[in-house]
């Protein structure tokens, strides 16, 4: 066997000796804004982890200053040596802090202290999906003429390191597609009700006990936080400008207990979805609830675990998984960002890894994709009289259309009513197609409600 015999002790003296000698010059010191869920996890796993920071970094990260809205609410870290404040802009213009982490959230305040920290010629590290997502391309402009990083791992997926994975890991790629589920408490959602029959707003009281909601719970529901982080995945995939306003949402809120359960008779899975796809036309940028089929990896993420699977032209697909919210995974990002940016700090800006992974003056003007012309399959249920005709006559409109139907199936009425509850899965086809087949389907006196209508993936590689 071929290994270089170094014995461990030796090894790790050395390792010491480095970091002794690296104690001489002095921590990086890092202002906090935000001491809650997040925050609180970063002080934490900084003091915990200090050494192995410290060895990593090449210089200690100390978090001097710190502001929090309330100082007297109870923490989950220990703020020992810590300046505290309920000014955050303090915190900002304090001339020591080298490293602004921003984790206060939204887009209003937080985008004041962020251009702030930028005009003063400091770095930024954010977790904040909402205010890069929004404000990205001013920021990162900003920065730039500062010659300033601005750091946001955290923003997407919590734990996982997405945002370093496709910015450099996969930066000899061209990225056709990626899908994830990056929304934690929806994902919660979702498999408590498919798992042990929970009711829908239960779960999300949990969710939020647990702090993995959004201080305002209809971005996780309403699949606006997936949105955010979707839009950043996307700029950085293909080399676009950020356009949160292009990106299409839509909720699991109208999700029921039947769809869920026909969708596993079918053999599919339903989840929250964000996807992103660069076609000829453009690129499409979607977050809805999505069947997948029960076999791929994704359909098996469940709780509070986010995955993203990204499929590049080199590599083909791959797909990354870990925790997407919580105090320490996400703390794991921010303090991730801090190395890197300590790393580099006296390098020459040039040379750093761009924000959005293409060089600023590099990205491309491909349009984003309006709905109504994305492809997909669909599955649709309607209720409908339990008559002769009835499916023929749905068929006839599909066939007409183009659209093709894959599966079907008819369940009995419910005794309590007389109504067949039908359930189709359709071919691929345009949406604008799609929506042009159910208002003619929904016209017909044998149907009863609007049509459910969920897009369809199947995750294959090309
Ligand atoms: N509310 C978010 C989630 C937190 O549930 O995924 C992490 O961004």
């Amino acid at each position: 066997m071929n290994t270089v015999p170094v014995r461990p002790s030796v090894a790790f003296g050395i390792c010491l000796k480095k970091i002794e000698g690296n104690a001489l010059v002095e921590a990086v010191k890092v202002g906090l804004l935000g001491l809650g869920t997040v925050g609180g996890g970063t002080v934490n796993v900084l003091k915990r982890n200090a050494e192995e920071i410290s060895r990593r970094a090449g210089r200690g990260i100390q978090v001097t200053h710190a502001a929090a809205r309330d100082l007297n609410k109870p923490r989950i870290c220990d703020t020992d040596g810590i300046t505290l404040t309920t000014d955050p802009m303090s915190v900002v213009n304090d001339p020591d802090i080298q490293i602004v982490i921003e984790l206060i959230g939204g887009d209003g305040l937080a985008k004041d202290l962020v251009m702030a920290a930028i005009e003063q010629g400091k770095h930024v590290v954010t977790a904040n999906k909402a205010l890069i997502a929004k404000h990205g391309n001013e920021i990162f402009a900003a920065a730039q003429k500062k010659n300033v990083m601005v750091a946001f791992e955290a923003a997407v997926a919590g734990g996982i390191p997405i945002i370093k994975a496709i910015r450099e890991g996969l930066a000899g790629n061209k990225i056709q597609w990626l899908a994830g589920i990056i929304n934690g408490t929806g994902n919660f959602i979702l498999t408590e009700m498919r798992d042990k029959g929970r009711d829908f707003d239960d779960v999300l009281k949990e969710a939020q006990e647990l702090g993995y909601a959004e201080a305002d719970p209809t971005f996780d529901v309403e699949g606006i936080d997936a949105a955010h982080k979707l839009t950043i995945l996307a700029s950085i995939a293909f080399g676009i400008p950020l356009q949160f306003d292009a990106a299409y949402t839509e909720g699991i809120t109208k999700i029921t207990r039947e769809d869920v359960n026909y969708a596993e008779e079918l053999g599919y899975r339903i989840k929250h979805l964000g996807v992103s796809r660069c076609t000829e036309k453009g690129v499409e940028l979607r977050v809805h609830p999505t069947l997948i089929p029960e076999r791929r990896l994704l359909a098996n993420v469940d709780g509070v675990m986010n995955a993203v699977l990204v499929n590049g032209d080199a590599v083909g697909p791959t797909l990354y998984y870990g925790a997407g919210a919580g105090d320490e995974p996400t703390a794991s990002a921010v303090v991730a960002d801090l190395v890197d940016m300590v790393r580099v700090l006296t390098s020459d800006p040039e040379n750093r890894v761009p924000h959005l992974a293409f060089q600023p003056d590099a990205l491309s003007d491909i349009p984003i994709l309006p709905m109504a012309e994305v492809t997909t399959a669909y599955y649709l249920r309607m209720q409908a009289d339990d008559r002769p005709g009835v499916l023929a006559d749905v068929t006839r409109i599909l066939g007409d259309a183009g659209i093709s139907i894959e599966a079907i199936i008819q369940k009995e009425p419910l005794p309590d009513s007389d109504n067949a509850n039908i359930i189709m899965l359709t071919h691929r086809v345009e949406e604008q197609q799609m929506d042009k087949a159910i208002a003619s389907i929904e016209a017909l006196p044998a149907i009863h409600n609007k049509l459910t209508r969920i897009r369809v993936e199947s995750l294959d590689a090309d």
